[in-house]
């Protein structure tokens, strides 16, 4: 159950969380076409701060060109909005969920003067795969469902409908007894979690997959620039999953999942089991970043 906030922010008003509600025939709500956004404010010394929400605004902006929807509100005022709704819930630290849709109109897959709608939830959500998890890993599956073609539908866009293939491969591990899945591509290479990158480690080189086939995620491409000042080898290349069995070290990347631990993949113990040294040097600098304890990192923050 989601730890309900006050308000939701929706077209422009803020309306309160019981009557944030849409008509039954909001086309999005049929055919998937939509797009929506994952950030996370964090409580620093200085006060709440959003991780890359520029970053964030811009990913939703592009998800929009790519699904032809053109949003009525500029990414300004969406930024100013996104503060807005942290503001107004009085909440120092949370998970922040726009989403801009395709309202009630007309049905049929043509939806062409449909209003395009967009709202703004904000909630506290603790650490996703649990604090346990980030502590000492988890344990994921790879998955029997392949990850979505670029030309099925497209990876850089974070489209509502291609959550259906997340949430069949998060509940197939779950049914199995595993934390969360892993997809490979349609060429049967490794890809990424239902709504995390994976990088791998070995021989201290850190490893992930190319974008083609996985979202460009925010805290991969912030992981990578971590690593690089830090001097660790970094290469974004294909893999397969047998590369995962013997690596030395695995994790995921998301701004829900946070930088994640792999302990287990199908039942092979990943290193010793254990968070390696270079999945916790990326891990620790990662929240001393996100709770704005590392100066170089400043601009990565915006405090509300
Ligand atoms: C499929 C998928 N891959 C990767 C990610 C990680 O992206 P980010 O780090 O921008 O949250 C997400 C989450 O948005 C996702 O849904």
């Amino acid at each position: 159950m989601v730890n309900e906030s006050k308000k939701i922010w929706m077209d422009g008003k803020f309306v309160d969380w019981a009557d944030a509600n849409v008509h039954i025939l909001t086309h999005t709500l049929h055919y998937g076409t939509g797009a929506f956004e994952g950030i996370r404010c964090y409580k620093t010394k200085s006060g709440s701060a959003v991780f890359r929400l520029q970053e964030h605004v811009d990913r939703l902006f592009d998800s929009c060109r790519i699904l032809n929807v053109n949003p009525p509100f500029s990414p300004a005022k969406i930024k100013k909005a996104i503060v807005d709704t942290i503001k107004i819930n009085k909440l120092k630290e949370c998970y922040i969920r726009p989403l801009i849709y395709i309202g009630y109109g007309a049905m049929g897959l043509y939806p062409k003067d449909n209003p395009i709608r967009v709202a703004i939830a904000v909630w506290p959500w603790g650490a996703y795969l649990g604090e346990d998890g980030i502590k000492n890993g988890i344990r994921v599956k790879v998955s029997s469902f392949s990850r979505l073609h670029v030309n099925v539908t497209m990876t850089k866009s974070k489209t509502c409908g291609d959550y259906v293939n997340s949430t069949l491969a998060k509940s197939e591990a779950i049914a199995c007894g595993y934390d969360e899945a892993l997809l490979l591509d349609t060429n049967g290479l490794v890809s990424e979690g239902t709504g995390q990158n994976i990088f791998i480690v070995r021989d201290r080189v850190l490893k992930t997959p190319p974008l083609p086939s996985v979202l460009e995620g925010i805290t991969r491409k912030s992981i990578i620039e971590m690593a690089q000042k830090k001097k660790i080898r970094i290469s974004e290349g294909n893999f397969t999953r047998d590369e995962i069995y013997i690596a030395d070290e695995a994790f995921f990347t998301g701004t829900a999942a946070e930088v994640t631990p792999i302990k287990e993949v199908d039942g092979r113990t990943i290193g010793n089991g254990k968070p390696g040294p270079i999945t916790g040097k990326l891990q620790d600098l990662f929240f001393k970043i996100v709770k704005g304890e590392d100066k170089a990192y400043k601009s990565w923050l915006t405090y509300i």
